[in-house]
């Protein structure tokens, strides 16, 4: 595997791997020494046209704990506010001879796009409303962690899925690893023909008790040119997982940013019930994970083995 653009392009067999190579690294970020050679003279530059606190923030630290260089550019500050274009910053960025690309980009198919123009790996952060891969391998990674095995488990997605990437990937990452998946929203929220993935509709909450994991998206006004729901207030009446609807037994889930008060409250956030915070650690034990993979193969040794807890040796060849 040389990129990750989508969930679609992975089997099982491959999530497996990089979930099984997360499972060492964050055994890593609970030593007292963090970092591991893994990647030592390896640059990783991370490039993002969208906002972003979570995945830029993770992929910079899991190149970093690698023992990679780290190159991030912000397209707010940098010569894309001059005009330059999507191509010409990253034949820039080519020119210090990067093994990985991160790119976040508003329009779908830029990231594989960037994998005829590079000799990088290229690494989907999030493209339009198309696919956001490291995110669904770390929700992966999160719920096998709370709940063993996710096959068979009932997952609900609820809210604007039509506009979030986060949905599509995840639907596709949840059922391939074997659970059946429902999305539920307001109608103008939920894509046409969107069964053809493999999951369930619902435009209500009525059946949400028989859910085991509820899954929730904020609404991405950011994309939306017009309004999908006639008030906010009315669409948390509706939607809004609170502690009256959440049952006992069942877990929350959000990829972040949270507006709460809207789809979720502050008490269903901040309970045990919710895995908010371990999808936050997560995300740096996948990515290193997927940047491991990605520029070794998953050949050689990770400095993970049992013995390496130590600093990085200074001096030593790359
Ligand atoms: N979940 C997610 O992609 O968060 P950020 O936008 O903060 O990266």
């Amino acid at each position: 595997m040389k990129h990750l653009l989508s969930i679609d392009d992975l089997e099982r067999e491959q999530v497996e791997t990089i979930l099984e190579r997360a499972e060492s690294f964050a055994e890593v970020t609970r030593r007292d020494i963090k970092k591991v050679p893994a990647l030592r003279g390896r640059t990783v530059a991370t490039l993002f046209y969208e906002s972003s606190t979570r995945t830029s923030s993770s992929f910079e630290l899991a190149a970093k704990r690698l023992s990679a260089d780290v190159i991030s550019v912000k397209a707010s500050g940098s010569s894309v506010d001059k005009g330059e274009s999507l191509k010409d910053t990253v034949e820039t960025l080519s020119a210090y001879e990067p093994a990985a690309i991160v790119i976040r980009h508003p329009d779908a198919g830029s990231a594989r796009m960037l994998t005829d123009w590079v000799e990088a790996s290229v690494i989907n952060a999030g493209d339009g409303m198309h696919q956001h891969p490291s995110q669904a391998l770390l929700d992966v990674f999160a719920l096998k962690n709370r709940l063993g095995s996710l096959e068979g488990k009932r997952i609900w997605i609820v809210g604007d899925v039509l506009h979030s990437r986060v949905a599509r990937s995840n639907i596709q990452a949840f059922i391939l690893m074997g659970a059946e998946v429902t999305v539920c929203g307001p109608p103008t929220l939920i894509p046409r023909g969107i069964e053809t993935a493999g999951c369930e509709v619902r435009y209500s909450l009525d059946e949400v008790d028989g859910a085991d994991v509820i899954y929730l998206l904020r609404m991405q006004r950011e994309r939306m040119g017009e309004n999908f729901v006639p008030s906010i207030r009315e669409y948390a009446r509706l939607f809004q997982i609170n502690s009256r609807r959440l049952g006992p037994r069942q877990l929350v889930m959000h990829p972040g940013p949270v507006n709460r008060g809207v789809e979720i409250s502050s008490d269903v956030i901040d309970s045990d019930q919710s895995l908010i915070a371990e999808q936050v650690s997560s995300g740096l034990a996948v990515r290193m994970a997927i940047l491991y993979e990605l520029l070794t193969g998953g050949s050689g040794a990770t400095g993970a083995e049992a013995g390496s807890d130590g600093p990085v040796p200074i001096g030593e060849p790359a």
